[in-house]
């Protein structure tokens, strides 16, 4: 099945639905202040959030940093600026892009899954590293790995506004565990006043072991730290990446 991309694009003005912009991501946000400001070597004011999205990590960023995103999706960075319009963005590819200019904290966190094979998930920390200042920390945090990867997991969000509601069913299967990709499949039923539009969406995600990302974050160059982060059920990886020089 060919990979779609409807969310960022025909679709992204569903993003804002698609769990509460206030809260969301409120708490990740809070535990990866504290990691910069435990391992940062430098008083961090600036952080780079690379596949900003929508801008929902934004909105809870920006009140201890000056935060400027950038995503490789015109229409995803739109809804980003609608939602933070006091904040910085930019277009670009996190394997290719240098803006020319360093941050002391950068963030990169769901949007990596995107990269599917080792080249790009090499590329997009060399774009990571390649922003920071010297005494400035990268936060990663994989979604899955191969080891905390759940086959056939499948998550169900709905939402209501404005006479809209819409199902989103999301799910994930590894066809091939013995490779680095997965696959995503979303189920969107959006009724507008009643009236049912059915879409789907199909994506080739990448996914890697633990000990893969250690070894690609320090070949890079970066002083590797991890933590854990529970929000709930689930517990996530979180490495904290130094730039020592
Ligand atoms: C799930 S969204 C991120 C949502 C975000 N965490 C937020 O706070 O709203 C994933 C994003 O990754 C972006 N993306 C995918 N591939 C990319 C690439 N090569 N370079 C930059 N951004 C990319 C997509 O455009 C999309 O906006």
């Amino acid at each position: 099945m060919n990979d779609t991309g409807h969310l960022y694009t025909d679709l992204a003005w569903l993003w804002p639905m698609w769990g509460d912009v206030a809260t969301e991501y409120a708490h990740y946000c809070e535990h990866v202040t504290g990691l910069v400001r435990q391992y940062a070597k430098l008083p961090a004011a600036t952080l780079l959030d690379i596949g900003c999205g929508g801008g929902k990590n934004v909105l809870n960023l920006k009140r201890e940093f000056n935060v400027t995103g950038l995503d490789l999706s015109p229409a995803m960075l739109a809804q980003a600026k609608e939602l933070n319009p006091e904040c910085t963005f930019v277009q670009g590819d996190m394997r290719t892009f240098r803006l020319g200019r360093a941050f002391d904290a950068v963030l990169m966190d769901d949007a990596i899954s995107h990269m599917n094979c080792r080249a790009d998930f090499v590329a997009a920390f060399r774009t990571a590293y390649a922003h920071l200042n010297p005494g400035g920390v990268l936060l990663a945090t994989p979604d899955v790995t191969i080891e905390t990867f759940q086959q056939n997991k499948t998550t169900i969000t709905q939402a209501t506004r404005d006479g809209l509601d819409v199902v989103f069913v999301e799910n994930v299967y590894d066809p091939d565990p013995t490779d680095e990709q997965y696959e995503t499949t979303i189920l969107y039923l959006i009724r507008d006043h009643g009236r049912l539009r059915i879409e789907t969406e199909h994506w080739t995600m990448g996914i890697f072991s633990l000990d893969t990302w250690r070894y690609v974050l320090r070949e890079t160059g970066f002083e590797v730290h991890e933590g854990l982060y529970n929000p709930g059920r689930d517990e996530y990886t979180v490495f904290a990446c130094v730039k020592t020089r």
